[in-house]
C-alpha cells in the first residue's frame, strides 16, 4: 500500500507549488491511474515515491513505512519505473537496459540471462530476435514493451508508470493496454500509472486521480468519475462522450442474460416445436455447451422438414468473451447487422446473450441513478 499524506513540492522559480497538500492512498495491487493537464504535477509525483525529489512537505510511507527510513537506493531498486518518453539507454542492448536493475542486486549471470528471456516473452517479444538489439533498431511499440520488462526486472511489488503506452498508435497502444491489464491479473502489483488520456485512466484504474495545477481534483474510481464528475473542471476532461466512455468500461458480464432459446445438436424435432411459439431463432449448442451455429425456426418449419433441423444450422462465429466491454458488443452488432450475440466464457463455452435493448437500458439505468 502507497499512502501519500499532505505532501507539497515548490522548485525555484515557480509561483505556485508544482504539487500541493496531496492526500491519498493506492491500496495494494490496485492501479491508480494520475491524470491531468500538463504540467499538473504528475511526474513530480512519481518522482517523490521513488525519492528521485525530495517533496518539501508530506510524508510518502510504503506498506506502513515512511520512504525516509529507507535506504534511497534499495528503495529505487525495489520500485520499477517506466520513464516517461521510455528513456531506455541508447548504447544498452535490449539485454543490457532489462539487465540493469537485476545486475545491480548482485544476481548471478545466469539468474539475469533467464530473467530477462522470460521477461521478453512476457511483452511478447522474441528474445532471440531481439535481446542483442540496441534502442534504436526498435518500433515505438517495441521500446515500449523492453521499458515495461526492464521496469518488471526485479520482480517490484511497486510499480511507476509515466505514460508508459504514451508514444505508439492508437492500435498498438490497445494491444499494450490489453497484454498489460492481462499480465496484472497474474501479478498483482500496487501500480501508479501517469497518462494524458481520460479513456486509457478509465480503462486501466481501479482508481482515477484527477490533477489540475498540482492539485488533487477527484480521487474515485472510474465510475464515479464518469458518472459523478465533482465539478466542471472533471466534467469538462471527462468529455461530452460520456455515454461513449461507458460503454468501454461496462463488461458484457454485467449485463448478459442468458434467456436466449438454445437447442442440443442432434435432439429430436419436438424441442424445436416448444420453441416455435416463443421465438424464431434458437442457439444450437454440442454437449460440452460449445456453440454450433443458430437455427431459423421459422423456416424449418414452413419447409415441414422439421425432423432434419440440423441441416438447417447456420454457422455463427461471431461472438464475445465475458471481458468484452460494451463497445466491443455494439461493436460486433454494428459489424454483423446483428441485434443479438452469444457470450462465451474463457472455455468457449455458451453463458447467455447481449442485445441491444440490454445495452441501451443498462447504460439508461446508470444516467438515471446519476441524476437521483
Ligand atoms: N526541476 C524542475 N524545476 C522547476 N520546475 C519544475 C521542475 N520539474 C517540473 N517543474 C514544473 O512543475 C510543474 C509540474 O511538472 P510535472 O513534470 O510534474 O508535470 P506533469 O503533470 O508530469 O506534466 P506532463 O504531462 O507534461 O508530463 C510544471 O509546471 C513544471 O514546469
Ligand atoms: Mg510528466
Amino acid at each position: 500500500m502507497i499512502k501519500i499524506e499532505g505532501v507539497s513540492k515548490y522548485y525555484k522559480g515557480m509561483d505556485r507549488p508544482a504539487v500541493s497538500k496531496l492526500d491519498l492512498e493506492i491500496k495494494e495491487g490496485e492501479i491508480c491511474v494520475f491524470v491531468g493537464p500538463s504540467g499538473c504535477g504528475k511526474t513530480t509525483t512519481m518522482k517523490m515515491i521513488n525519492r528521485i525529489i525530495e517533496p518539501t512537505n508530506g510524508i510518502i510511507s510504503i506498506d506502513g513505512k515512511n520512504i525516509l527510513e529507507f535506504d534511497a537506493d534499495e528503495l529505487r531498486l525495489g520500485i520499477g519505473y517506466v520513464i516517461q518518453k521510455v528513456g531506455l539507454f541508447p548504447h544498452y542492448t535490449v539485454f543490457e537496459n532489462i539487465a540493469v536493475v537485476p545486475k545491480l542486486k548482485g544476481w548471478k549471470e545466469d539468474k539475469v540471462m533467464s530473467r530477462v528471456r522470460e521477461l521478453l516473452d512476457v511483452v511478447d517479444l522474441d528474445p532471440d530476435e531481439n535481446m542483442y538489439k540496441y534502442p534504436n533498431q526498435l518500433s515505438g511499440g517495441q521500446k515500449q514493451r523492453v521499458g515495461v520488462a526492464r521496469a518488471m526486472a526485479a520482480n517490484p511489488s511497486v510499480m511507476l508508470m509515466d505514460e508508459p503506452f504514451g508514444a505508439v498508435d492508437p492500435i498498438t497502444r490497445n494491444q499494450l493496454q490489453n497484454e498489460f491489464l492481462a499480465l496484472q491479473k497474474k501479478v498483482k502489483m500496487t501500480i501508479c500509472f501517469v497518462t494524458h488520456d481520460i479513456d486509457e485512466a478509465i480503462k486501466m484504474g481501479d482508481k482515477i486521480a484527477i490533477m489540475n495545477n498540482g492539485k488533487l481534483v477527484q480521487y474515485d474510481t472510474p465510475e464515479n468519475i464518469l458518472f459523478s464528475p465533482i465539478n466542471e473542471f472533471v466534467e469538462e476532461f471527462v468529455g461530452s462522450d460520456r455515454a461513449l466512455k461507458v460503454l468501454n468500461l461496462l463488461r458484457v458480464s454485467s449485463i448478459m442474460e442468458a434467456y436466449m432459446p438454445t437447442i442440443r445438436y442432434g435432439s429430436d424435432s419436438s424441442q424445436i416445436n416448444e420453441f416455435y411459439n416463443n421465438s424464431n431463432f434458437a442457439i444450437v449448442l454440442n454437449d460440452d455447451n460449445k456453440l454450433q451455429g443458430y437455427i431459423d425456426i421459422n423456416r424449418i418449419v414452413e419447409k415441414k422438414n422439421v425432423e432434419k433441423w440440423c441441416d438447417y444450422i447456420r454457422t455463427y462465429d461471431i461472438c464475445l468473451g465475458i471481458d468484452s466491454t460494451l463497445k466491443d458488443a455494439m461493436v460486433a452488432m454494428l459489424e454483423n447487422d446483428m441485434k443479438t450475440i452469444p457470450v462465451l466464457d474463457d472455455e468457449k463455452k455458451y453463458i447467455g446473450v447481449v442485445n441491444f435493448d440490454m445495452i441501451k437500458s443498462h447504460v439508461g439505468r446508470e444516467y438515471e441513478t446519476t441524476i437521483e
